[in-house]
Formats: structure tokens, sequence, C-alpha cells
């Protein structure tokens, strides 16, 4: 099989690459695998350095907006799993129209040359952010799109243009949900990079507002398996949630975070919280268990542990990203 990766060299995208090429997703094996990634400030070869040079993988550097450059490395691919997307919520209240660009032109290039090029099929991932916010109980694939952030807004617009690739053109999409990821490998803006990177070097971490807001944590390895699940054996036209089975509320977190990183809670500042920060995400994900057998395996304690400990051990890694954000 020939799969087109978009955003490959970003957090989940270089995880589901390196796992597909080192044969750990089931049905990988043999996978020949193209990255195209544009390699914005998120972007980081050194995220691929481990199948740099496996010979089945090639690296194309480009934008998913540019028709050209989409039309030539989508010809021939068996499929496309579309990561590619500018994603992190506070950039994207101070400054929407790089994700709008990304987001919605970006996949509606990608599905114009996909069905063009007879690209199989097409998994497109997106987010719980999709949905707003949940107070009580948990959403369904059928509940309706109403978000809130202008990032959330920018993907439910693009998981939109995708389904409806497949209402009108017959295109064999398939649209994934899923919760808040960790691991290795995560952009240091991220609250669980951030804030350990930050206790390693003895500096606050800023909590926002009361910190009530709750999210689902999911294992980056649990979503990637999850992703080869469906672009197996998902029904085309279908959105599937993908979730991690702990939710905390951001100060559960930050004190589990504090208690890794052998810190208290006096290295937390709170900070005015996000606007419009949605209060909680929730996902049902009866639909992929019953259909395609999916459960989380990594349990939060012992991925946050991991992922501290890798943390810790690659400060060469995440140490120039971390110089090139704002103080917090
Ligand atoms: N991280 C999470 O918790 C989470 C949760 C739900 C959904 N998602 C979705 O998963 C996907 C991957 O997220 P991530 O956390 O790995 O993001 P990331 O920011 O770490 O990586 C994004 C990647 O996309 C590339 N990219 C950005 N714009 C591009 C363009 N115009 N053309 C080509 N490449 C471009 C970047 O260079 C980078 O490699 C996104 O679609 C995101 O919406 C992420």
């Amino acid at each position: 099989m020939r799969i087109l990766v978009t955003g490959g060299a970003g957090f989940i995208g270089s995880e589901f690459v390196r796992s597909t090429l080192g044969g750990e997703l089931p049905g990988s094996a043999g996978t020949r695998v193209t990255v195209l990634d544009r390699l914005t400030y998120s972007g980081n070869p050194a995220n691929l350095a481990a199948v740099a040079d496996h010979p089945d993988y090639r690296f194309v550097h480009g934008d998913i907006a540019d028709p050209v450059i989409v039309d030539e490395v989508t010809a021939g691919q068996d499929a496309i799993v579309h990561f590619a997307a500018e994603t992190h919520v506070d950039r994207s209240i101070v400054s929407a129209a790089e994700f709008v660009r990304t987001n919605v032109l970006g996949t509606q290039t990608l599905l114009e040359a996909a069905d063009r090029n007879g690209v199989g099929r097409f998994v497109h991932v997106s987010t719980d952010e999709v949905y707003g916010s949940i107070e009580h109980g948990s959403w369904t694939e059928r509940s309706p799109v109403a978000p809130n952030m202008p990032y959330a807004a920018a993907k439910a617009g693009a998981d939109l243009l995708a389904l409806a690739w497949h209402r009108t053109r017959g295109l064999d999409i398939v649209v994934t949900r899923c919760t808040n990821n960790y691991g290795h490998y995560q952009y240091p803006e991220k609250i669980i990079p951030l804030f350990v990177t930050n206790l390693f070097d003895g500096r606050p971490v800023p909590l926002y507002g009361d910190g009530r807001n709750s999210r689902d944590w999911l294992h980056v390895s649990d979503h990637c398996r999850a992703i080869q699940l469906v672009l197996r054996g998902g029904r085309a036209g279908e959105v599937y949630h993908i979730g991690g089975g702990t939710e905390l509320t951001n100060r559960e977190l930050t004190g589990r975070l504090l208690a890794a990183c052998g810190a208290g809670w006096d290295m937390v500042t709170r900070v005015p919280d996000r606007q419009g920060h949605d209060l909680r995400y929730s996902l049902d994900i009866t639909k992929i268990r019953e259909e395609l057998g999916y459960e989380p395996r990594v349990a939060f304690e012992d991925g946050l542990a991991a992922t501290v400990a890798w943390y810790r051990a690659n400060r060469p890694w995440w140490e120039p990203l971390k110089s090139a954000l704002v103080p917090s």
C-alpha cells in the first residue's frame, strides 16, 4: 500500500509515520510512505530522523494548499492520512487567517486532488473541539458540530467539506475526531510538554483561570493505532471518535505534572482564562470499539511517566523550540 501522510513532521503525524514504517501498526508491513509537510514552526525533520533512511519513506517539503505540489504527490497513492493543520488554539484566537488557509483551503485542495487522481481512501484527522463544549454526558458521532474557537471552526469546516466530498463525489472519506493527545515529540507550547519543561528549569507554569476545564487524555500511540484501524476498516462517509478514557480537569492534570516533576503548587501561576474557553469535551467511543475493536491500551499513569521521562532525556530536542516561544 502507498500512503500520503500530510503533516507527517508534526507530533501525531510523525508518530504515525514512525510506527507505520516500524511495522508496529496492525497491517502496516510493506507500506510505502510519502510525507508532505510545509515544516511550519511545529513541523520538525528531527521527528522523522528515525525513518529518514528507510527505503519505503519519502519526504516532500510543500504546502497542502499548493494545488501543483498536491497534485504531484497524490498521484499514485492508495490512501491519504491527513494530519496537516494549524493546531494551537491560542494562536488561532490571536490570528485566524492561517488556520482557515491551511485547515480549510488546504483540505479542499487535497480532496480535489484525491478525487482527480483516484486515491482509494482518505482519512481526515479531526478533533473533539468541533463540537463546542458539553457540561454532562458525551457526544456521539451524530452530535451537531458547534465550534467556539477559530481553530475548531476551521477544523469543523474541513470535516464538513470532507463529508460533502463523500456525498457528492463518492470519495472514500472517513473522518476521525479524537480527544487531547499527549506523548513524546509534542511541540512544547502544549500544556503537558510546556509544564514539564518549565518545571525541569525551575520556572513557573501558567494555569488558565480556575483550572476547572476538563479534557480526556489520549496517548499518541493509541491514537495512531486507532487511525490505522479506521484506515483499514472504517466505513466510507462515517465519523469515528477516538478517546483515551482518562478525563481530568486542568487543575488535576497540573497536580499530576507537579508530582511527576517533584514540584509543588508554589510553581503554579494563575493566568487569565483563555477567551471563550470551552469547559469540557467528552467523546462517546462506542462506535469504534464495536465496529473496529479499538480500546485505548496506554494507562494514563504509565503514558505520563514515559512522556515526562522522554522530555527529561531529550532536552536537545525541545530546548531550541522553547527558546523560540514567548516566555511564560
Ligand atoms: N494534538 C492534539 O491533541 C490533537 C487533538 C485532536 C486532533 N488533532 C489533529 O491532529 C492533527 C495533527 O496534530 P498535531 O498535534 O500533530 O499538530 P502539529 O502542530 O504538531 O503538526 C502539524 C504539522 O502540519 C504541518 N503543516 C502545517 N501547515 C501545513 C501546510 N499548509 N502544508 C503542509 N503541512 C503543514 C506542520 O509543519 C506540522 O508538521 C491535526 O489535524 C489536529 O487538528 C490533534
